[in-house]
């Protein structure tokens, strides 16, 4: 709900469980007043404190106000060069070369339903979200920013967006438009992000704030493995069940910067948005800029509450599933198992394996296409290579259909190899500066998806090839960070834009697929968690987590995941042993377990198992399909901190508390370990639960007492306990 009270200039927004609110004030700058546990309303500008302070300026309307300064006042959307030192939300270069941008609010608008954004990623909804949209401006300038706001209520989802535009008469080139600014009249809080690399995504930090500013960012052209776009501020004490926690995630996939200050008056301010780093935006008169969404969860009761928040959020009103209502299909993928080196025969005999356990759809991955049989040539040659497979996919795609299986391909769009048809014809569509070699990383170069003919010419041959057989899943790829980004289409005035161009690019082509072929499900990927985003989950409602496939180092990674994605959204397949990137062996039980904290399938040839291992597979699809929305739409609980604890484990309830799937993962096993019991969550504490169909159990004592863990006879055990209410 969201209230106005024009008189006074004070807008609050309410959710279920929290309170955000803002304030014109006499000078008409817009201050944060309020973002925390829900409150019953009033002007709480009352907290903000006034003081003259050294070294902090009054703007010149304050007159002899020493204590009126925008240095130390909490903001919506902080300003640049006028008086305020902490970090701008926006900076823009007029042809006079000043850097100042002032604002003062002007008016607001309150809508029923979400807002949407041109060519970008947005939740969306409908009469459940209530939007607001607040108008500053920059007089002297004439720039004018809208602040826009989506309350999404029984979500506790408040999401921002910016748009800028330029009412001038002159050029204005715009080089910084942060997503969110985010005040907060208190010091003591910790900074939680999730770093990694390729293979190791998404391990949890967590530090105090200390003064200055920490960030987390990319300047990969992709939100990239090694931060992610989505962090936390909480209280010092906060844990998983208690004290109150902010996530904020950018629904964004290209150059982020997410950076918490702390002031010198020990207050925080968090930033949120497109990366300043080569960006610059050239705004004609009258042209505008619209600054990707990001969206805030504030949950008063821990990680915990926050987490389930943003996975309702995003099942309900970010992801469009073509499976929706449904159920996604169990795959299994031929990557692991044959890298480039397949042929048709090799591939049908690899689904021939999988179809009678119960798995439901092949993906054909890379290798399929061009002259592929390496990583160094063929990307970018979007035509099937009829010596792998003969009589191309209108061949292959209906035995796979024979089985009773459907189908699926690799691509990877946005790439292209020296050595290929499509490089040779127009080496100019690589992004590359004139006059110096560019970087290659995986072989490859980066297509110029800035570029319409570049795109149009691609997506036109990926178009033809998704039209030629029966195909309902692709998997999207992207294996490189772009570098020498520079654009032959772009002045040099442009160059500036192009890293958000790209990204553009990418959104365009992603949402032409959708919309041609709305009945495929795409599955994004980036050498596994690479862009591992809200808006890639726009366009793709799962996205492959890791290229690390080990059980054991998956269960951190997707630990580290599930604090703001869903289990519906992370890609997780079991893979032979020993891995391919430990060299780790682990029963084929845990590895089922831990894939099905995931999308659940499978990546390996079925033919090599044994008899044994095949039972084990079966049981464990037709278990996930049995309980399939327990798993994907289920509340989904951390029962351990896989980084601290000497198991994993974790838990999803059904919303009317009836079900509820426990998983466990031991770590390498001890002798004389000590006695452990495992207390659950979410429970209805007086029902009687039945635990994997034995005696029953009531909910308060298996959530205050606990399930007592049976002790592992071997490493890295795993046990799953179903419990029904009687
Ligand atoms: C990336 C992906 C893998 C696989 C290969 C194919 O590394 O993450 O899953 O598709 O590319 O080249």
């Amino acid at each position: 709900m969201i209230v106005l009270d024009q008189e006074n200039k004070v807008f609050t927004l309410h959710t279920r469980n929290t309170t955000y609110q803002m304030k014109a004030d006499r000078s008409r700058v817009l201050l944060h007043t309020y973002y925390g546990p829900r409150i019953g309303g009033g002007d709480l500008s009352r907290l903000i404190q006034y003081a003259d302070r050294g070294f902090s300026p009054n703007p010149g309307d304050a007159g002899e106000d020493r204590a009126y300064s925008l240095d130390t006042l909490p903001q919506e959307y902080s300003t640049c060069g006028v008086g305020d030192f902490r970090l701008p939300s926006i900076e823009f270069e007029r042809p006079d070369g000043s850097r100042l941008a002032d604002l003062r609010y002007t008016g607001c608008q309150l809508n029923r339903g979400k807002y949407a954004l041109p060519g970008l990623p947005a939740f969306w909804g409908g009469d459940e979200w209530e939007t607001l949209v607040v108008f500053l401006e920059d007089a002297a300038a004439q720039m004018s920013v809208e602040l826009y706001y989506g309350v999404a209520e029984e979500h506790d989802l408040i999401t921002r967006a910016v748009r800028v535009v330029n009412r001038g008469t002159e050029a204005v080139r715009l080089c910084r438009c942060a997503s969110l600014c985010l005040d907060f009249q208190r010091g003591d809080m910790d900074f939680i992000t999730f770093n990694g690399c390729h293979a190791q995504e998404r391990n949890l930090n967590r530090a105090p704030l200390r003064p200055g500013v920490q960030s987390v960012e990319s300047v990969r052209g992709a939100s990239s493995h090694h931060h992610n776009p989505f962090v936390i501020l909480c209280e010092r004490g906060a844990n998983e069940d208690c004290g109150t926690c902010f996530g904020a995630m950018l629904v964004y996939s290209g150059n982020f910067l997410a950076a918490a200050e702390r002031t010198q008056l020990e207050n925080n301010r968090l930033l949120l948005g497109v990366n300043p780093y080569h960006f610059c935006y050239t705004l004609a008169p009258g042209q505008d800029f619209t600054a990707p969404e990001a969206a805030l969860v504030c949950s008063p009761r821990g990680f915990g509450q926050m987490s389930r928040q943003f996975h309702r959020a995003i099942r309900e009103h970010l992801i469009h599933d073509p499976c929706a209502g449904g159920r996604r299909p169990v795959l299994i993928n031929n990557w692991e198992a044959t890298e480039f080196h397949f042929d048709s025969s090799k591939l049908v005999s690899i689904a021939s394996a999988a179809a009678p356990l119960g798995i439901e759809l092949f993906v054909m991955d890379d290798g399929w296409f061009g002259k592929r049989d390496g990583d160094s040539s063929g990307l970018g040659d979007w035509f099937v290579n009829e010596t792998k497979l003969p009589g191309g996919l209108a061949d292959l795609a209906p035995k796979i259909r024979a089985l009773g299986m459907s189908f699926g391909i690799w691509i990877e769009p946005e790439m292209v190899n020296e050595d290929s048809d499509l490089y040779r014809a127009h080496p100019d569509w690589a992004l590359r500066a004139p006059g110096r070699p560019c970087a290659r990383g995986r072989s490859q170069l980066v297509l110029d998806f800035s570029r319409r003919e570049v795109r149009d010419h691609v997506y036109g041959a990926i178009k033809q090839v998704l039209g030629s057989a029966d195909i309902s899943y692709v998997k999207w790829d992207m294996n490189r960070s772009l570098t020498d980004v520079w654009s032959a289409a772009l002045p040099a005035d442009r160059q500036g834009e192009l890293f958000h161009r790209f990204v553009l690019g990418v959104y365009d082509i992603l949402d032409r697929m959708r919309r041609d072929f709305p009945h495929i499900l795409i599955e994004g990927c980036c050498g596994g968690g690479g862009r591992f985003d809200a808006g890639m989950l726009y366009y793709t409602p799962q996205i492959w987590c890791s290229d690390n496939t080990d059980a054991i180092d998956r269960l951190r990674i997707q630990y580290g995941t599930s604090f703001c994605y869903p289990v519906s959204s992370m890609g997780a397949h079991v893979s032979a042993v020993p891995n391919q990137q430990t060299g780790r062996s682990v029963p084929i039980e845990t590895r089922g377990v831990v894939a099905m904290a995931g999308t659940f399938g499978y990546e390996m040839d079925l033919n090599q198992t044994t008899g044994g291992e095949k039972e084990t597979i079966k049981r464990q699809v037709a278990f996930f399909k049995t309980h399939y929305d327990l798993i994907q739409r289920g509340d989904y609980y951390r029962l351990s901190d896989p980084f601290a604890d000497p198991y994993a484990a974790w838990e999803q309830v059904s919303s009317d508390r009836r079900e509820a799937l426990v998983s466990l993962v031991y770590g390498p096993n001890h002798a004389s370990a000590p006695f452990r019991a495992l207390r659950l969550k979410g429970l209805d504490p007086d029902a009687l639960y039945r635990v994997n169909g034995g005696e029953p159990w009531r909910g308060d004592v298996l959530m205050a007492a606990g399930w007592p863990l049976p002790m592992p006879t071997g490493d890295y055990q795993s046990l799953q306990l179903y419990l029904n209410a009687e």
